[in-house]
């Protein structure tokens, strides 16, 4: 069966007709219901989280609302472990595969429910071993593994706040994430596989952590490797051989916190988000449910990393709260064929795959043969996150990966947001561009800097006008920094994004309204970048801009004024490159180097990255009044 392409102009396609007839939620219901989920938000999450979650306790009350502070379910005693593995090994599915692990070499690894609940258990007892109790800190930088993930829930099993960096993160940004969140125990394992190749991970923690007092232990997951291990350093297998599988799960208030993410802002500091229990719990549930029409024997594969809250969300706790099998591939997409993720998907007869815009465009560009080698008849749906899909990306995953039979769910939302706010549930029609319609419960709009709704199709700042149960609650230690995102415009969550909205209230998100920059959908600030090339001794002066991409959507040039008497030369170029490499890491590095003698600055001494960009993109600056020169 093929989508039916309705209008030519605005390209809106209708799902097919078999997921239609099956979904959990038609449009028509979804109107009626949005309605009543807006009008009173606080029942409606209410009903959800009474039906949706096991608690110890009660909540007393919904909402506290106190802009711009909130709290959800207060008084409610539960833990987010028991909700994701205890209740489902009770019910029946102790036997059932959580995860199914590939490696690069496509050996697997199976674990079901009852076997992840003790691994847990055993890491979970581990830690409180070494000392760690509920609301301590834990580092975790490691290797998309099973240990990963059950790392990273053990953590919440006794009540520890995990923050987990990406393995692609450098050494020095590892340091400064460990330092913010006074870690005094990090996890790490020895290596991550990346091309056939080993990328140390164990090196990068030790040089993160070189004289570094406040770190106690450092808990090796050594895979396969032999090495030494220091005197603060602990084998992470060793220490599980020593402990039982049993451990009551930490009695956790709603409000008790969860974790700590770190992301891009518009200064060189990263933020600590922070999500706590209950409102997060609740809400990956309910979206992970309600976007990917997730029945309970789907089999799902999310191809983020758990360093971010694409992991963290759609990896762990929502698939895990759903009961549900999910695929996690160690490595390179392509390694060691272009065809790696088909061979997966048609193996392991995945139901629902959840990727990136920059992915599809990779995948676009090695040809759709590679696809059409495998059976991919299993796929139902087909999901996108990080950044616009531009509509030539979107209809090449829908022709040659969904074969126009599945439904695609374009999904808006942020670390900040904790899970989905804006798509289209798999019913719905479908616009390829537009990210589509808010989810129940969330009240989305486009407005101008007073506050005022927009006009259709008139740019404005997508906002969102109440908070919801998974919204963040702080950044880590920067109270000031979390009130931005309330006060920018005032009585609004200001998400930093510019959009449209069309006649069908469909929202586009047309990408960032400040400085920060979407590399292949990871978000990283200019003002990282910037900071990590005057950190070069040959850097006098650095702006950062955006470039659109080809495959990563945006790329980085970088415009330097150099010291005096330093070189302009090739090898300049390399050494200030190395230097972002060590810095902040790979993802981070310049495409483009350019060496000039001024920048366009604003007479009050504003670097203008417009006029920077226009110039570079031989486009008209603009307004160019403010400038100095
Ligand atoms: C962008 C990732 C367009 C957006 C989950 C947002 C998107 C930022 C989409 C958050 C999408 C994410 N369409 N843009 N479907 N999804 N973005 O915190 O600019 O890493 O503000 O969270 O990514 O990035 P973050």
């Amino acid at each position: 069966m093929t989508n039916k392409i309705l209008s030519e102009e605005s390209l809106t396609l209708q799902a097919p007709q078999h997921i239609k007839s099956q979904t959990n939620l038609s449009l028509d219901e979804y109107k009626e219901r949005y309605k009543e989920s807006i009008k009173d938000p606080e029942k409606f999450w209410d009903d959800l989280a009474k039906k949706e979650l096991d608690w110890f306790e009660d909540y007393t009350q919904v909402r506290e609302w106190t802009y711009p502070n909130y709290q959800w379910f207060l008084g409610g005693k539960l833990n987010i472990t028991y909700n994701c593995l205890d209740r489902h090994v009770n019910n029946g599915k102790r036997n059932q595969v959580a995860y199914i692990y590939v490696d690069e070499n496509s050996c697997e690894v199976k674990i079901t429910y009852g076997e992840l609940l003790e691994k847990v258990n055993k890491i979970a007892n581990g830690l409180k071993s070494l000392g760690v109790k509920k609301g301590d800190t834990v580092t975790i930088y490691m290797a998309m593994t099973i240990e990963q993930i059950a790392s990273i829930l053990a953590c919440a099993r006794i009540g520890a706040i995990h923050s987990v960096v990406f393995g692609g993160f450098s050494a020095q940004a590892l340091r400064l994430r460990i330092e913010d969140a006074k870690s005094e125990i990090v996890i790490c394992s020895s290596y991550t596989q990346r091309k056939g190749k080993k990328a140390e991970l164990k090196s990068i923690v030790n040089e993160a952590t070189k004289d570094l007092d406040l770190v106690r232990k450092i808990i090796v997951d050594s895979r396969d490797e032999n090495f030494e291990l220091f005197e603060r350093e602990v084998d992470l297998q060793d220490l599980m051989s020593k402990q039982s599988s049993i451990c009551k799960p930490e009695v956790m208030d709603s409000e008790d916190p969860l974790f700590i993410l770190y992301t891009s802002g518009t200064t060189g500091k990263p933020k600590g988000v922070m999500h706590t229990t209950a409102g997060y719990n609740l809400y990956t549930h309910y979206t992970t449910k309600m976007t990917f029409d997730i029945k309970g024997d789907e089999v799902f594969w999310c191809t983020a990393d758990p360093g971010w809250i694409t992991g963290h969300s759609y990896i762990i706790y929502g698939p895990l709260s759903n009961g549900i099998t999910s695929v996690i591939a160690e490595g390179s997409p392509v390694y060691p064929a272009p065809d790696r993720f088909w061979s997966i998907i048609e193996k392991y007869r995945v139901n629902i795959f959840y990727t990136a815009p920059t992915a599809v465009r990779m995948f676009m560009k090695l040809g759709k043969e590679w696809p059409k080698k495998h059976d991919l008849s299993s796929l139902k749906i087909l999901g996108s996150v990080g950044e616009p899909i531009n509509p030539e990306a979107w209809i090449w995953y829908h022709k040659h990966i969904g074969l126009e039979n599945c439904a695609i769910v374009d999904t808006w939302w942020q670390t900040e947001t904790g899970g989905h706010m804006i798509s289209t549930y798999p019913s719905f029609d479908t616009k390829p561009g537009r990210a589509g319609l808010p989810m129940l419960g969330i009240e989305v709009d486009v407005i101008d800097k007073e506050g005022n709704s927009t006009k259709v199709n008139e740019v404005g700042f997508l906002v969102i006008k109440q908070p919801w149960p998974s919204a963040l609650r702080t950044c880590w230690g920067e109270p000031k920094r979390y009130e931005k995102y309330w006060t920018e415009i005032e009585g609004f969550y200001f998400a930093g994004d510019l959009a449209t909205k069309d006649d069908d209230g469909y929202i586009m998100i047309l990408g960032r309204a400040d400085d920060t920059l979407s590399i292949s959908g990871h978000r990283i600030g200019t003002a990282e970048v910037e900071s990590a090339l005057v950190a070069h001794k040959a850097v006098a002066e650095a702006a950062v801009i955006g470039l659109p991409h080809e495959i990563k959507g945006e790329c980085i040039a970088a415009f330097l004024i150099l010291m005096q008497d330093e070189l302009t030369n090739e090898q300049q170029s390399l050494s200030i490159k190395e230097k972002v490499r060590t810095e902040l890491g790979s993802l981070a590095v310049p495409d483009e180097i350019h060496f000039v003698e001024t920048l366009p600055k604003t007479r009050s001494g504003k670097i203008m990255r417009r006029v920077l960009k226009a110039n570079r993109l031989g486009q008209d600056p603009g307004d160019t009044s403010t400038l100095e020169d």
